[in-house]
């Protein structure tokens, strides 16, 4: 199916000229200043067909093709996005404090990967700040919000879980769609949650102020060990969870065809892009394994294909995000991956629904286990 070649052989040629956070803010600054001007567009990037609307969580959703969190930290879009063919956005991660996060530079492109590597350090305005924005907000389309710690190496233990259960009290009355915990960033002073108890802790807590019932996601990293996903599915599942996304950065650097000595050079962050494609992907499997048929898994990492997303939804997924890929491919991206999934769901006589899952229920009965 065609690139988009405006995108390809004009903007991102003079996007990638300029310092690749200098460039989001600047994407990001004039696509809030024309927000009015997007909805003459959407003819353009929206994807028209009903084939590939769907509901889970109990929301309703035009098409499964999400923007992940970090591209939208702190919510300014929300009125635009739904212009650009996505089905559902996750703002954030929010923090209960505001922070300018680590020092520049701090993202960086890996051209010959078509991926990026990111130690931003959830820089971000602060859950009141971005709660009182939100309230007088119009959402084009269903809105996750996505929460984590702030990133400060002095709030620890319950004094971590005060910190995200404050931001969950500032949010949890906005009309968002759902709300994911981020415990996975790896660019904070902690890294990835390794401490289950303080989750546990956490989500009971979560669960207690959720008078509106408004579904909880818990985001993984595809570098924990499966020992660690298992912990956290069990109290994830324990606390009535709604399900996961499948999910954060990676601080692998395996099959990367970008030089070592570049690499080192760029130093820690988070990996996200194609190379992280198939450790996003095997975390989807373990997790469908785990969880119960109710919970939901949002599949994300090097989605930037209708063939990717068609992975994800066979590995499990019941929706789809992506960041990275947008740099790479533009705004035309969403409309793209909806287009090619429809096809392959229409030559596989496949409904979403029926979509969902199907490759690990195809293993599951070659190897003659019962089904999910
Ligand atoms: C620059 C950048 C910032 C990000 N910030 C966040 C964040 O604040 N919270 C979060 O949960 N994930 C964050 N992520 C991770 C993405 O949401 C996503 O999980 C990851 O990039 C994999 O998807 P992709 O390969 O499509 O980019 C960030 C990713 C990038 C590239």
């Amino acid at each position: 199916m065609a690139r988009d070649l405006l995108y390809s052989k004009v903007v991102r040629p003079l996007l990638f000229r300029m310092d690749c956070e200098d460039a989001h803010r600047f994407v990001h600054e004039t696509a809030r200043q024309y927000g009015t001007l997007w909805p003459l567009l959407s003819g353009l990037y929206q994807y028209r067909g009903d084939d590939l609307a769907c509901q889970f969580a109990g929301v309703n959703f035009a098409n499964p093709v999400g923007l992940a969190a970090g591209f939208d930290k702190n919510g300014d879009l929300v009125e635009m996005l739904g212009h650009v063919g996505f089905g559902f956005a996750e703002i954030g991660s929010v923090t209960a404090q505001a922070r300018t996060g680590n020092p520049k530079p701090r993202l960086f492109r890996l051209l010959s990967d078509q991926a990026l590597i990111n130690r931003l350090g959830l820089n971000g305005e602060g859950a009141d700040h971005i709660a009182g924005k939100l309230k007088t907000s119009k959402f084009s389309l269903p809105i996750g919000l996505n929460i984590a710690k702030t990133n400060d190496p002095a709030i620890v233990g319950d004094a971590a879980v005060e910190d995200m259960l404050y931001t969950f009290c500032q949010i949890k009355d906005l009309p968002i769609a759902y709300v994911t915990v981020n415990a996975s960033c790896p660019n904070t002073h902690e890294g990835i949650v390794s401490e289950v108890n303080s989750l546990t802790k956490l989500f009971a807590l979560m669960q207690a102020e959720n008078d509106r019932h408004l579904p909880i996601l818990v985001k993984l990293s595809p570098d924990g060990s499966e020992q660690l996903t298992k912990d956290i599915v069990a109290t994830a599942t324990e606390h009535e969870l709604a399900g996961y996304v499948c999910g954060n950065t990676s601080t692998s650097r395996s099959g990367l065809s970008t030089p070592p000595a570049t690499i080192e050079q760029i130093g820690n962050g988070g990996l996200s892009g194609p190379p992280l494609k198939m450790l996003a992907l095997q975390l989807c499997r373990l997790v469908y394994k785990l969880k119960t048929p109710a919970q939901i898994i949002i599949g994300c990492g090097g989605i930037a294909s209708g063939d990717d997303a068609y992975e994800f939804i066979r590995s499990g997924a019941s929706a789809v995000q992506l960041y990275t890929g947008l740099v790479y491919e533009g705004p035309t991206l969403p409309k793209m991956i909806n287009q090619e999934l429809s096809a392959r769901l229409h030559k596989d006589r496949l409904s979403l629904s029926q979509a969902i899952g199907a490759s690990a229920r195809q293993e599951r009965s070659a190897a003659g286990t019962t089904t999910n």
